[in-house]
């Protein structure tokens, strides 16, 4: 089993919820494509705070049925408390390694997100996904591509340099970054129907954009490693004044900014 190279502090499941928000719409978009409906049964591979969760029990509704699955206990808890919060009674809470669990047949989706680029073997995840799905069922995965660049127009060299940093550092720690853009390939190993597919880009450049927050807090996590593997020094990066830096940096020059492209795909098994 592949560490999750990103940990599980309160911090950095306080980022996944930050990440959520700006994922959301992208999300509900895949979802909306699947067809998701009242009343349908849905299980949440690598569920981390439990947001895809509970987006998805919003739409199957109190009929209809979720299980969220993480092999990290604190990122269960987390996504336990808030769900209760959040009033849905509708989510089933699993520790485990979602590679390895054989489900029953019976659900009607089987969903990832960013979930794919942190497995050492990514087609046994998509095989033991297709376990929990009835014959007609839909496995899916909404992926970061981290092979793009960042880019500007103009160009903000503290935006792209932040965005490279962010890149190399993941794919100095992660086997597969190249897996949200390797669908096709994955789901054929996987004996899986070829995916439909899109992708979308976050953009930005307003004073109010979220892009800066999503960049500092992407980078407040992955520093030391960055510094650990000389991709940065110690003391380089002021990391609690990059967001400030990011947006001054990027509305000063008028600039438009791309972040990491997100790449969905879905299959009926
Ligand atoms: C980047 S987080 C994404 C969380 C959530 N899907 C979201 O988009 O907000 C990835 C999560 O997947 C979990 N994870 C990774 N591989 C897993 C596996 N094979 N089985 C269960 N959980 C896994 C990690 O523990 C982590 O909480």
């Amino acid at each position: 089993m592949q560490d999750y190279v990103l940990g599980h502090s309160k911090r950095e499941l306080r980022r996944l919820m930050l990440q959520a928000d700006n994922l959301r719409p992208i999300t509900t978009r895949l979802l909306r494509e699947i067809g998701l409906a009242p009343g349908m049964r849905v299980v949440d591979l690598g569920c981390g705070a439990g947001d895809v969760a509970m987006l998805a029990a919003e739409i199957v509704g109190a009929c209809g049925a979720v299980v969220a699955i993480d092999r990290n206990a604190a990122a269960i808890a987390m996504a336990r408390d808030r769900a209760r919060a959040a009033g849905h009674a509708n989510i089933e809470f699993v520790e485990g390694d979602a590679s390895e669990m054989i489900g029953p047949g019976n659900f009607d989706l089987a969903i990832g997100r960013y979930v794919l680029v942190h497995q050492s073997d990514p087609v046994a995840l998509i095989r033991a996904a297709v376990t929990h799905l009835r014959p007609g069922g839909v496995v899916a995965f909404h992926e970061v591509f981290l092979l793009g660049t960042w880019w500007s127009f103009p160009m903000v060299p503290l935006w792209e340099n932040t965005g490279d940093l962010i890149s190399k550092t993941f794919r100095s720690v992660v086997t597969y970054p190249d897996a949200g853009a390797r669908m096709v390939e994955l789901f054929h190993k996987a004996g899986v129907r070829s995916p439909r597919l899109f992708s979308e880009t976050p953009v930005g450049g307003s004073p109010d954009s979220p892009l800066y927050a999503w960049a500092a807090e992407t980078l407040r996590t992955l520093l030391p490693r960055a510094e650990e593997i000389g991709l940065a020094a110690p003391g380089e990066i002021d990391i609690d004044r990059l967001e400030i830096h990011l947006r001054q940096a990027v509305t000063g020059a008028h600039a438009q900014i791309g972040f990491a492209h997100q790449h969905c795909g879905w299959s009926r098994v």
